[in-house]
């Protein structure tokens, strides 16, 4: 499933560039060779950062 449609920025690249460190959807988009064009993408690459941080949280206690 695409998460970026302009940059053709798949789920799955999102998530790969959340567990090598990127904590921003702009960092999504260097790790993803991509850049920010209609924005559109951000509200969902911002709640899988959210998603993955529950996850830490919930695994370190
Ligand atoms: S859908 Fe990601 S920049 Fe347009």
């Amino acid at each position: 499933m695409y998460v970026c449609n302009c940059n053709g920025i798949r789920e799955r690249e999102v998530r790969a560039a959340i567990a090598a460190g990127a904590s921003r959807p702009v960092e999504i988009f260097k790790a993803c060779d991509g850049k920010v064009q209609c924005a559109r993408c951000v509200c969902d690459m911002r709640q899988m950062l959210d998603e993955e941080r529950e996850v830490l949280k919930y695994a370190a206690e």
